[in-house]
This record gives structure tokens, C-alpha cells and sequence, in this order.
């Protein structure tokens, strides 16, 4: 199923975030409009905001609070993606340069601060004690992620469990958060928006794992981004861990030396270890099992399209190839 049919159910509620997004990028400084301008509407998937309004409708919400909502978490997104860009030194997003290519680095990065402390200004405007809790955690948990996985790069000793925290913190955190405060806008109780989080943090465990997998994979006409960055930046993702600990003495000295140097130029060689050893494979395994504790989390939710929509959401993350 195509996200496009996905969000049917929700395709008006969109178009009302859309017009929250367009209306709060809005700033005098005439940079700040172009850079944001230019990623946000250079597409991308609206996954996180589309969380926001599916919980909130499988929750029974029917106000219009959570266009608001849906909107900073994509807020926060974007965000993020500004800034990990110009840690990635990619150059590729959305099918198009990346800002940091097209600007420079100290404009995505400053445009990236932009949005984020926009964010706190619709954070507050919400009133909602709770809300503010949740999404302020999140951006701070995403932060230590991306400086976590800093750490890691480079770092062919990175196991499994450490790989797991960093894309807890980088990834998950946001779908957490984006699952809760649907939640907490319909008012739920503390029960209900942890299983709602707990969904939260599973999809988007399975969503980067795939992320991961698409790195070495997928078309980059499809994900508009370039093959082979993770590697490049000597980033220690589950499929080289699974290559080090499964993989012959060789195959496993190989993906420890292309870690530590970075580069693309073994990149070939690598990914013919990955693909010798079932490696991607795995990982989408791992991402399935992300996914079905996902569903177990939210199974005593009544039926309705919006927990529909969660559930398929789910098997898209698994299934994806963008
Ligand atoms: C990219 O997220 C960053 C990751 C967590 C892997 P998305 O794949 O949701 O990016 P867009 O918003 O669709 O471009
Ligand atoms: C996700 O990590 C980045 C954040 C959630 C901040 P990646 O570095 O894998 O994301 P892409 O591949 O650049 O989209
Ligand atoms: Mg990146
Ligand atoms: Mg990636």
C-alpha cells in the first residue's frame, strides 16, 4: 500500500497541517524563509505528522489541536534533518541538494535552530503542560542521539545493544512522541498513551532499521537520497555488525577497515559481503519483530480506521522501499 492510499483517511486533516506548516515557517529574516521553504517543501514522506493524527483519531479526538501538534513534530523533523545533513556531509535529501550543499552549513545549521525554537513557541501556545513534557524530552533525547552515534563513528567495536540505543534516541524518540501527544490531545490516560508510545517506539525502531538496510540498497530515485552515505561516514549500522560477528575472517576484517577509514571506496567490496552473508536480510527481520511488538501495543484500542491506519502504518515501515 502507497502512503498516498495510507493517508486517506486523513488526507483533509493534512492539508490543514500543511497550512500550520506554511504559516509558522513564515519569518522576516528572508534566509530563514528560503532555507526552510526549500526542505519543507521539497516533499518527504510526513510519517511522524501522519502518527500524530492517527492516534489522535484512534483515541477518539475531533478537535483541531493536533494540526498544531502534527506540525511541530514535523517541525522537528525537519529540524533534524537540517542538522544531520551537515553532520553527514550528504548531499542528497528528498531527491534534491541537500540545504547544506545548496547554503551552506552554518545556514542549515542556523535555520535548523530556527525551526527548532519555533517549535517551543507552539509547544507553549498549546497550554498543555503534558505535550510541552513530551516533546521537549524528545528533541533533547534526539540530540544525545545524534551526538551518541558521533561517538560510534568509526568504531567497528559497536555492538548490537549500543547500534539499538543510538536509533532509540535518533529515530524512535520522535515516533514516541508523535504517538503520545496524538494521545494526549484526545485525553487519554497515562495507560493508553504508553501503549501508545511503546507503538511509537517500536515502528520507529523498525523505520530506521530499514533506513539502514535502504542505505545500501534501495534506488535512489525512490528514497532521494545517496547510496552508500551511512558507509561513507563510517557509520556502524546493524548490517556491518552483522557482517563482523557472521561473516568470514575476511569478510569481517574488511567491513572493520571500511569502518574505521570512511570513504566510499570499498563500498562494492562491502556490500558483497553484506549480500554474501544475508545481512539485509536480517535486518529487515529485526525491523519485522520492531513492528509486531508494535501492533501488540496497541491491540486493546477499539477497532477504527485510524487504528487501521497505525496497523498498516507498521507493515509499511517493514516493507518499504522509500
Ligand atoms: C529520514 O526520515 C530520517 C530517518 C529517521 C531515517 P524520513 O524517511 O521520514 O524522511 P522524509 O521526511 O520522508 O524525507
Ligand atoms: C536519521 O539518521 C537522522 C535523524 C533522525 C536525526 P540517518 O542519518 O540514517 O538519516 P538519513 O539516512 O540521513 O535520512
Ligand atoms: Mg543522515
Ligand atoms: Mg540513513
Amino acid at each position: 500500500m502507497s502512503v498516498k492510499q495510507l493517508f486517506a483517511p486523513i488526507a483533509a486533516d493534512m492539508q490543514a497541517v500543511d497550512a500550520v506548516i506554511r504559516d509558522r515557517l513564515h519569518s522576516d529574516v528572508v534566509l530563514i524563509r528560503q532555507v526552510a521553504e526549500y526542505i519543507i517543501h521539497s516533499g518527504g514522506k510526513r510519517l511522524r505528522p501522519a502518527l500524530v493524527l492517527f492516534a489522535a483519531g484512534a483515541t477518539g479526538y475531533h478537535g483541531t489541536q493536533h494540526h498544531e501538534l502534527a506540525a511541530v513534530v514535523e517541525f522537528i523533523h525537519t529540524a533534524t534533518l537540517l542538522h544531520d545533513d551537515v553532520v553527514d556531509e550528504s548531499e542528497l535529501r528528498r531527491g534534491r541538494e541537500t540545504a547544506n550543499a545548496l547554503f551552506g552549513n552554518a545556514a542549515s545549521v542556523l535555520v535548523g535552530d530556527f525551526l527548532y525554537s519555533r517549535t517551543f513557541q507552539m509547544m507553549v501556545e498549546t497550554g498543555n503542560m503534558r505535550v510541552m513534557e513530551v516533546l521537549s524530552e524528545a528533541t533533547n533525547v534526539i540530540a544525545e542521539g545524534e551526538v551518541l552515534q558521533l561517538l560510534n563513528c568509526h568504531d567497528a567495536d559497536v555492538d548490537v545493544e549500543d547500534y539499538l540505543r543510538v536509533i532509540r534516541y535518533k529515530t524512535a524518540k520522535l515516533f514516541e512522541a508523535a504517538a503520545r501527544v496524538g494521545g494526549i490531545v484526545a485525553g487519554v490516560d497515562r495507560d493508553v498513551e504508553d501503549r501508545l508510545g511503546a507503538f511509537g517506539t517500536h515502528l520507529g525502531t523498525a523505520f530506521q532499521l530499514v533506513d539502514d538496510v535502504l542505505d545500501y540498497s534501495a534506488d535512489e530515485a525512490e528514497t532521494g537520497k545517496h547510496l552508500g552515505d551511512d558507509l561513507a561516514e563510517g557509520k556502524p549500522t546493524l548490517p556491518l555488525i552483522h557482517v563482523m560477528k557472521h561473516g568470514t575472517a575476511e569478510q569481517a576484517a574488511l567491513v572493520r577497515r571500511a569502518i574505521e577509514e570512511g570513504g566510499r571506496d570499498d563500498f562494492a567490496a562491502v556490500l558483497g559481503a553484506i549480500r554474501a552473508t544475508g545481512a539485509l536480510e536480517v535486518t529487515r527481520t529485526h525491523a519485522r519483530a520492531e513492528a509486531d511488538k508494535a501492533i501488540e501495543a496497541i491491540s486493546s484500542l477499539p477497532a477504527s480506521i485510524f487504528k487501521n491506519a497505525l496497523l498498516q502504518l507498521s507493515d509499511f515501515a517493514v516493507e518499504r522501499n522509500h
